[in-house]
């Protein structure tokens, strides 16, 4: 599962929420995050279009090596380039792409990270949403605006898209869902 939207959206919240779901159902599962991979695996790329591809593209070279070994993979990243997410699912192949999507003011509003005020004050370049692009999917097996749901209800979103998509054999009853998140 890949989820992408702007920063503040709510994937890494919605991917960790889906994850506790999986592990509870007895799966294996591994999370990949952004902020997490470039403390690591991407520690020193910036976020330049060439950077951002490059920490993408790791993403989805890992995320393939467990997926193939029937590891549930959730990634939680801007991922803000239309053809990167799209060489990404030609890479991984069991591929859903869950759209992260409330309107940008929403994630002003929240603005966990302080980010938003920083980079509307100039303090942060290239700053997704503000002052570098975010390419829309255009057909995500999944959109979530997370201003209008809340965490439980876009986790049993993601479960329904997965047992729809047959990755899961069948949905947890909503009422469980939403009683363990
Ligand atoms: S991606 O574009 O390469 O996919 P990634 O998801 O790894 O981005 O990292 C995004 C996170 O880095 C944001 O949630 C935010 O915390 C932080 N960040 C710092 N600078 C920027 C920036 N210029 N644009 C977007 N996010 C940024």
């Amino acid at each position: 599962m890949w989820f992408t939207g702007l920063s503040g959206a709510g994937k890494t919240t919605i991917a960790s929420a889906v994850a506790s779901e999986l592990v509870a159902a007895g799966k294996r599962v591994e999370v990949l995050d952004g902020d997490v991979v470039r403390t690591h695996l991407s520690k020193g790329l910036g976020f330049s279009r060439e950077d951002r591809d490059i920490n993408v593209a790791r993403i989805a070279f890992v995320a393939h090596l467990l997926a193939r070994n029937g590891v549930f993979v959730l990634v939680a990243a801007v991922s803000p380039y239309r053809q990167t997410r799209e060489a990404a699912r030609a890479t991984i192949g069991d591929f859903v792409e869950v759209h992260v999507a409330p309107p940008l003011d929403a994630c002003v509003a929240r603005d966990t990270k302080g980010l938003y005020k920083k980079a509307l004050a100039g303090e942060i370049p290239q700053f997704t949403g503000v002052s570098d692009p975010y390419e829309e999917p255009i057909d995500p097996e999944l959109t979530l605006d997370t201003s209008a749901i809340d965490v439980a209800t876009g986790v049993e979103r993601v479960l329904a898209k997965l047992v729809e998509l047959r990755f899961l054999e069948r949905e947890r009853a909503p009422s469980e869902a939403r009683s363990r998140a």
